[in-house]
């Protein structure tokens, strides 16, 4: 009986040793990203580099941000998957990858006017979507109206 209740235990240590790397070994990717689809991005942007955004501050997002402010993002997400509120096509507790080498980048270009256009991408989503709404709402957030605030010069 003794012997049973050991092992029994053992298996369900083992099993939750097992499990828990599933859900927590994502790779986060950097805390402050240079966005420059140029740079990063040569194969998918070919059109001339004008701006970036420097330094996007993506573990703040993921970590602080985004959390609780799901009714002002076109994305759905949840406090534990903050991740799905960028990265939209990343299910749950899947890993997600950068936004123009996942699977449905044409699809994403193709909806902001083509590959030269690709900046709508973002303006629609981070600009507009979420800090204008937030703006719009007395809600602390990410620059919305002046360019210098995400492009830096
Ligand atoms: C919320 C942050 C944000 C704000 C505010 C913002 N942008 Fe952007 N913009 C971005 C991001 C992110 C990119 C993608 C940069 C990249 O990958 O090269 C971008 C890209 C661009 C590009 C394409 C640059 C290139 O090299 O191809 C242009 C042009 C641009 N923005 C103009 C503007 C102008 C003009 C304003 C102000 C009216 C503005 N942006 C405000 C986030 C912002
Ligand atoms: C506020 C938006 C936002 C949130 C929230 C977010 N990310 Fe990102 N993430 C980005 C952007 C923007 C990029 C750069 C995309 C590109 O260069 O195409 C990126 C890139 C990445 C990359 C690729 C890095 C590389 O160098 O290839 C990984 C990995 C990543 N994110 C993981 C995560 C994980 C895990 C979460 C959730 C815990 C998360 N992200 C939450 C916006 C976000």
């Amino acid at each position: 009986m003794r012997k049973l209740i050991v092992s029994t235990l053992a298996t369900a240590l083992a099993g939750l040793v097992f499990a828990l790397p599933a859900v927590y070994a994502l790779e986060k990717g950097p805390a402050v990203i240079d966005l420059n689809a140029q740079k990063n991005h040569a194969d998918v942007i070919k059109k001339p580099d004008k701006k970036h955004v420097p330094s996007f501050p993506h573990h703040d997002h993921q970590d602080k941000f985004v959390k609780g402010n799901q009714k002002y993002a076109k994305f759905q997400y949840t406090d534990d998957w903050t991740c799905g509120a960028c990265h939209h096509t990343t299910a749950k507790g899947e890993q997600p990858e950068s936004c123009l080498k996942c699977k449905d980048v044409n699809k994403m270009l193709e909806k902001v006017g083509g590959a030269d256009k690709f900046e709508n991408i973002y303006h629609q989503n981070c600009r507009d979507g979420c800090h204008k709404a937030m703006d719009k709402d007395k809600q602390k957030t990410g620059p919305s109206g002046k360019c210098k605030g995400c492009h830096g010069e």
